[in-house]
């Protein structure tokens, strides 16, 4: 594997070969030998805020054994309108690899082909596959397996993360339930192309339909970053997709609620709901370090 560009991208035995890993490396912290980064810099390009996405990275590449850069794009030429193409060539002849998060998922794409280092997504408005190899990692730990898993995705279906667990459902073959907005579903090319690899993805607007049996609810933010301008549409749109306890309560007995953070209380999850299952969510957050350690680790062999 030279890049972690998408869950598309990804093949089951890629994504289970990172999980494991990911386990491995977790239950060893602090006992890396040897440490696959060493002597290496790594990049990270970031245009768009983060708190987990760039600790985990920072703190991940000098546990094994690098260092991290952090180039925000309001403080480097690309922020200017140096091209993207431009940026890859001059890093790649410095740097050894990069994480970036952007806006477009072409930028991520052109520069892995021109930088010739490996590059992560670290979040694109397409897909998020960094916080969904973790939030894997986590349901695994609560739960043993994947296996038959009923899983809920409530709020905007169409943002990253709706996208990236389309991917997860059809790689990994789980039962997703979308509930959302008729105008935020994803695109149907998208799903029809899911569905040809696998999974069983079904789509309603009814938050309670979703979660019917459901052994996850999962949550994003009704706004994500990029789209601003449309909170107050969104908020209006998104109000009936809140994750609370009429939710809950149609979900599987003992059904865990996650989300990949940040949160926002009275919007798209209940404080109660929230607070209730703030340590799975946490270790969700958590799991981002370990995850990426493992994908680092595997783009380098
Ligand atoms: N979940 C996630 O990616 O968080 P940050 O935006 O804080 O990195
Ligand atoms: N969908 C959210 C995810 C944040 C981690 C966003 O893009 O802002």
């Amino acid at each position: 594997m030279k890049h972690l560009l998408s869950i598309e991208a990804l093949s089951v035995v890629e994504i289970r070969e990172i999980l494991n890993l990911a386990k491995k490396l977790k239950s060893m912290r602090g006992q890396h030998d040897p440490n696959p980064l060493d002597g290496e810099c790594w990049g990270l390009l970031f245009s768009k805020s983060s708190t987990r996405t760039r600790v985990s990275f920072e703190v991940g590449i000098r546990e094994l054994g690098g260092e991290a850069l952090f180039l925000s794009s309001s403080e480097i030429q690309l922020g200017r309108g140096e091209p993207i193409e431009d940026t890859a060539r001059v890093l790649g002849r410095m740097i050894h690899g990069a994480v970036i998060r952007t806006f477009k998922q072409s930028d991520i794409e052109t520069f892995a082909a021109l930088s010739g280092i490996p590059t992560i997504n670290a979040l694109t408005d397409e897909e998020h596959p960094c916080q969904i190899l973790a939030d894997l990692q986590t349901i695994e730990e609560l739960r043993g397996s994947l296996e038959g898993l009923k899983i809920a995705f409530i709020g905007d279906a169409d943002c990253n993360m709706g996208r990236s667990w389309i991917w997860a459902a059809a790689r990994l073959g789980f039962d997703l339930r979308l509930a959302c907005p008729a105008l935020y579903t994803p695109p149907a090319e998208l799903l029809a192309r899911a569905k040809a690899v696998g999974g069983s993805v079904t789509i309603t607007e009814d938050p309670e339909e979703a979660a019917h049996g459901a052994d996850i609810l999962y949550t994003d933010v009704w706004v994500s970053m990029g789209k601003e301008e449309e909170a107050e549409h969104r908020a209006a749109q998104f109000a009936p997709y809140q994750i609370n306890d009429r939710v809950v309560a149609a979900a599987a007995p003992g059904a865990h609620v996650l989300h990949c953070l940040p949160a926002y209380r009275g919007k798209e999850i209940t404080a109660q709901v929230f607070e209730h299952h703030a340590d799975a969510i946490f270790q969700q957050a958590e799991n981002r370090l370990h995850a990426q350690k493992a994908v680092m680790t595997l783009l380098k062999s």
